[in-house]
């Protein structure tokens, strides 16, 4: 069975391919375990097939979507497309495709007494030209039975989750009665309709988390005090587990650095220096912020996070792992508790790669690390979006973009899921 074959296969080796969608069908499917997806949709997710969804902008590039990612809303304004990426065997079954998209948390993720809410749903897709991503592009000729409708969470809700499910669709399909353009989009239930419409499981799938522009603002207060509060105790944690020398850095940080894993429901997780981390608890892209009044809220601020450990600490052959390196972060007001967080206006160079060791290693060291920003940043050319994430060297790159020492860092231990 094609979920065998994955399995034990840990996410780099899949990711010499664009890296914003997703790769990997086991991710896919832990990612919605891990934000309870299966369980609040009653749907069955074993995915055969990657479903693939990116939303058109105004102006610039189209924003595509890996399972977990969390949007402003502002970037799902136009309809998104669909597609299926064609992947080594995977399967990819002839006929015609039924496309849904529901909200799983309105009007709030702890109160959800609208859900689900219909945000599309619409069949005779079939699948067409290939982009130039290798994604095949899914079309459709006849009208949706749900027009898209924008993710539009109540001011202060926490992020919604919004889940794209694909499915074959059945003889018979067209003449289905149970939901018209007029049939109110609240209380709908996909499991039911699935079953009443003869639609089996989802094929694929994946899913945002969206909520307005400004993220997690409404709950910065949740994190005021928090993680490291020692330098001293900072350098010695990295000290204590060779950091400085397995990643050739020099290690004097002026700064606490601290990084808070968002969660899909309760408290966001917070980093100490060594704190070991369920890797469930790492699904969602974490926030970055300084703590403490800094001579330095002008600056302009690059984040990397890079696995030492790669494949296992033992013998670490394709380490380091790039799992995230962006630029152009600025720190925010510092809240009550004395914490500024960072925002960036700019894409990653890298977008955030969850850490997955693999099944029977021991935990790695995943090491984020601030560095001051350097006029060159900008228009380096070492690394991009298709450059292989593995076998990255950071101290390196700091070198060759002139980012000198880091300023701050924390890390984290991650091993393989329990279930892996
Ligand atoms: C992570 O998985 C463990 C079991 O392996 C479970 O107890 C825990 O609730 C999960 N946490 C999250 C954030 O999903
Ligand atoms: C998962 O969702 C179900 C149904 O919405 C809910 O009853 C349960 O408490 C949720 N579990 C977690 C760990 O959030
Ligand atoms: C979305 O809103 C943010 C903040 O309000 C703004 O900076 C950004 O340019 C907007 N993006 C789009 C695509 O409109
Ligand atoms: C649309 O569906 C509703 C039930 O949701 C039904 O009452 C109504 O008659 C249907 N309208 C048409 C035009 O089929
Ligand atoms: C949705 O439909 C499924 C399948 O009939 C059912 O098991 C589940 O309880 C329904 N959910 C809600 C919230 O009514
Ligand atoms: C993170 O820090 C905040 C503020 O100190 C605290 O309320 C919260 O419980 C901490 N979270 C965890 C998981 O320790
Ligand atoms: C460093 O290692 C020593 C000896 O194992 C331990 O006592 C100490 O708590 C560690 N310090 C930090 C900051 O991890
Ligand atoms: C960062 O670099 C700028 C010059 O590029 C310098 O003015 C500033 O003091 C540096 N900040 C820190 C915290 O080192
Ligand atoms: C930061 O920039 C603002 C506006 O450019 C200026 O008023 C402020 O004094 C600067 N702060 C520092 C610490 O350089
Ligand atoms: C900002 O940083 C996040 C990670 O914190 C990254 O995913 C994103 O690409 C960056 N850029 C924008 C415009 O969000
Ligand atoms: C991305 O970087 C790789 C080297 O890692 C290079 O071969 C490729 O041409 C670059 N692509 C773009 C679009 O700059
Ligand atoms: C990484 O780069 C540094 C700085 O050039 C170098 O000293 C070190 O040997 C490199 N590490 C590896 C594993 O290539």
């Amino acid at each position: 069975m094609m979920f065998g074959l994955l399995k034990c296969l840990p996410v780099f080796l899949l990711t010499s391919f664009a890296l914003a969608q997703d790769r990997n069908l086991r991710t896919v499917k832990t990612a919605f375990e891990n934000a309870n997806i299966t369980e609040a949709a009653d749907i069955t997710f074993d995915p055969t097939l990657l479903l693939e969804v990116a939303f058109p902008q105004a102006s610039g590039d189209e924003v595509p979507v890996h399972a977990g990612i969390q949007l402003p809303r502002n970037q799902t304004a136009i309809p998104p497309v669909f597609g299926i990426q064609r992947l080594g065997s995977l399967h990819v079954p002839s006929g015609t495709f039924v496309v849904a998209m529901v909200d799983l948390d309105p009007p709030t993720p702890q109160d959800p007494t609208e859900a689900q809410i219909r945000h599309f749903l619409g069949g005779n897709f079939e699948l067409g030209r290939v982009n130039p991503d290798g994604v095949e592009l899914l079309s459709n000729s006849t009208p949706a039975i749900s027009n898209f409708l924008q993710p539009t969470p109540p001011a202060g809700s926490d992020p919604h989750r919004y889940v794209f499910l694909l499915f074959q669709q059945p003889p018979g399909f067209n003449r289905q009665t149970e939901v018209n353009a007029t049939t109110p989009i609240e209380n709908f239930n996909i499991s039911q309709f699935a079953q009443d419409v003869g639609l089996g499981d989802p094929l694929g799938g994946t899913f945002i988390l969206s909520s307005l522009a400004l993220l997690f603002t409404a709950s910065l207060a949740l994190f005021s005090s928090c993680q490291d509060t020692s330098l001293a105790t900072v350098q010695t944690a990295f000290e204590n587990v060779s950091i400085p020398e397995d990643a050739n850095l020099n290690f004097d940080p002026t700064v606490l650095f601290e990084v808070i894993f968002p969660q899909a429901s309760g408290s966001p997780v917070n980093v100490t220096a060594g704190v070991q981390l369920a890797r469930n608890e790492t699904a969602i892209p974490p926030l970055f912020g300084i703590q403490g009044s800094t001579s330095s809220s002008n600056d302009t601020f690059v984040v990397a996070m890079v696995d030492l450990d790669a494949p296992t600490p033992q013998d670490p052959t394709s380490a380091q792992i790039r799992h995230f390196l962006g630029g152009n972060f600025v720190a925010g007001q510092p809240d009550a508790g004395g914490l500024s967080l960072l925002s960036n206006s700019t894409a990653a160079l890298s977008e955030y790669q969850q850490p997955t060791p693999p099944a029977g290693s021991d935990p790695h060291r995943y090491v984020f690390l601030l560095f001051n920003q350097s006029a060159a940043f900008n228009d380096q050319t070492e690394v991009n979006a298709t450059t292989s994430i593995a076998n990255f060297n950071i101290s390196q790159f700091a070198l060759d973009v002139g980012l000198g020492d880091p300023l701050g860092g924390t890390f984290i231990l991650v091993g393989p899921d329990p279930t892996s």
